[in-house]
């Protein structure tokens, strides 16, 4: 162990594809402390990563103090065989970031000795440093812990919070899950271009380019809102518009995706029992 203080110690429980991917945030934005993996079969890309950055790794937790922050990224199902090795490393004045999906703060504080949790639900652009988490702090998390949780979760993208744990839910359902939404879209152009008559991997093609375009250009213009840039492309009378009289109408996209977000929230608090 390095000779910075416990209080610096920031343990990360768990480095598969969500782990690195936060991690590889950090190494490119500088860790606000010191940082151990364990992780006990780390991938080549982790390792290589640990070297390079001087992140410890290891099998198992740690002996030694408390480590300020714990990073919990090991799959939900684990928790409870995993929980009781983590009494090394985590004491009373540890800060616990959990970005375990489904596992409420009240299922952490039960198995883990600290008081201050944050709960995190990222999304999987954070591969590539463009996720967004929303994020819930407990009451007892103190404002300097709240802003480490930021500066450690941002290393994935952007960070929002929300006031109420429940709210997880809805954030899961609208911007955890909603990658799938929208590579969903991206096959359904491709389909529907096919039935429209184009080769069917130029379809594909020309449906992945626009739905990471449109997304970049969104992602570029943020003064823009997604409507103002809809409407901007869409000239009364013409093709767009034609489209859009379809997925506009009132059995169009809008009632299907609230549909979707509503069951997607409904599994969510399922899953949280
Ligand atoms: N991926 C996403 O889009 C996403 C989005 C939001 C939230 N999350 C949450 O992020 C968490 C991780 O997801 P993931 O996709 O990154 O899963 P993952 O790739 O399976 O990563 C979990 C890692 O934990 C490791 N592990 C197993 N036992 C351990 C132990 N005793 N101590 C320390 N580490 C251990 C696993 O190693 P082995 O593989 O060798 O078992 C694996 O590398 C999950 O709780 C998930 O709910 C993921």
């Amino acid at each position: 162990m390095s000779s910075a203080s416990a209080a610096d110690r920031i343990v990360f429980v768990g480095a598969g594809k969500m782990g690195t991917a936060l991690l590889s945030g950090l190494a490119r934005a500088g860790a606000p402390g010191c940082v151990e993996v364990i992780e006990p079969h780390p991938s080549t890309e982790l390792v290589a990563l640990c070297d390079a950055r001087g992140f410890a790794l290891c099998g198992a937790p740690p002996a030694g103090p408390p480590a300020g922050t714990l990073l919990l990224a090991i799959k939900p199902q684990m928790l409870e065989s995993v929980a009781p090795a983590l009494s090394k490393v985590v004491g009373p004045e540890t800060l616990v970031v959990s970005i375990l999906a489904g596992k409420r703060i009240a299922d952490l504080s039960t198995r883990l000795a600290a008081r201050a949790f944050v709960r995190a639900m990222p999304n999987t652009p954070a591969a590539i440093g463009r996720g967004i988490t929303g994020a819930f702090a407990n009451a007892q998390t103190s404002a300097p812990q709240r802003g480490l949780a930021q500066r450690l979760l941002s290393a994935a993208g952007e960070v929002v919070w929300v006031e109420r744990e429940e709210l997880i839910d809805a954030v899961t359902a609208v911007s955890g899950s909603g990658p799938a939404y929208v590579f969903l879209l991206a096959e359904c152009l491709a389909a529907a271009g096919a039935a429209a008559g184009l080769p069917e991997d130029l379809a594909a093609r020309l449906a992945r380019a626009t739905v990471s375009g449109a997304g970049e250009l969104m992602h570029r213009t943020p003064e823009l809102s997604p409507a103002t840039l809809r409407e901007n492309v869409t000239s009364p009378g013409g093709t767009t518009a034609a489209a859009l009289a379809v997925l506009m109408a009132q059995d169009g996209l809008a009632p299907l995706m609230t549909r979707a977000v509503e069951a997607a929230k409904r599994r969510a608090a399922e899953l949280s029992g």
